[in-house]
């Protein structure tokens, strides 16, 4: 099934694209990746435009017959009441510790398979997700791929309410410009009821040594750089849809 390339930079995403068609290459991505689903396994259901579409077709495939006896551990309560809606049954970590494969989306992809997650407010949950499962798949459209983390994308840095301005502030101090994420002039919240700070680095060098210093800082809860996790990363362009594994 899986066509295996090696993760370069393809230097592919330049090209402006309308919303018509970044949503059609997210539907090929999500289609396609939910072909690594096996019947009878535990899965992860990702959060986010993109990952939606793998659930879609997921249901799609229990619908069809070809794809059976699974359940899924959701990374959101979006994501949770989709898969309700689209009737597949859910579990959770407790009585499934360990998933076959989660599909996520991400907001960037570097060319070792390095991302940065979480602009949709779900990355706590989708990193204790993806730490639980065997083969985390990813998919994008080609424009989320860079040749260098944090060139498209803030990092996502989830906080407790308590003194957030205080670790705000330490943000700042690994160089990053940081901002409150709002929605309609209020804070966001996430499904842990915490805080979310976007932190906007030029570039970053060295995301190994920065995912240490951010979640050292007392406040962070979790941050959106997910590092030697990807399994697979499943690119859709106008080209076609390549799957990029880990060499
Ligand atoms: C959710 O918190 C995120 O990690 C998403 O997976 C990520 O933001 C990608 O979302 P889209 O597929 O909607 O771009």
């Amino acid at each position: 099934m899986e066509q295996k390339v090696s993760a370069s930079p393809t230097g592919m995403n330049s090209l402006p694209m309308d919303g018509a068609t970044i949503d059609a290459l997210k539907r090929a991505a999500g289609y396609r990746a939910a072909e690594y689903v096996r019947s009878d396994t535990a899965i992860g259901l990702g959060s986010g435009s993109t990952a939606r579409y793998a659930t879609l077709r997921i249901a799609e495939r229990l619908r069809e017959g070809s794809l059976r006896g699974i359940v899924a551990v959701p990374t959101s309560e979006e994501t949770a009441a989709l898969a309700r809606q689209e009737g597949i049954p859910l579990t959770d970590l407790a009585e499934r510790p360990c998933l076959d494969v989660t599909i996520d989306g991400a907001d960037e992809v570097d060319p070792d398979l390095q991302l940065i997650k979480g602009l949709g407010g779900a990355l706590l949950r989708e990193k204790i997700v993806a730490h639980a499962t065997r083969r985390e798949i990813i998919v994008v459209d080609e424009g989320k791929l860079v040749e260098r983390l944090g060139t498209r994308s803030p990092v996502p840095v989830e906080v407790i309410r308590f003194g957030w301005q205080n670790t705000m502030r330490s943000l700042e101090q690994t160089g990053a410009r940081c901002a409150l994420r709002l929605t309609r002039g209020a804070p966001f919240g996430t499904d842990e009821g915490n805080l979310i700070v976007d932190c906007t680095y030029p570039g970053i060098d060295d995301p190994v040594a920065l995912e240490r210093e951010i979640n050292n800082i007392p406040g962070v809860v979790e941050n959106g750089l997910f590092l030697g996790i990807a399994y697979a990363v499943v690119v859709a362009s106008p080209g076609g849809v390549r799957n990029l594994e880990r060499g």
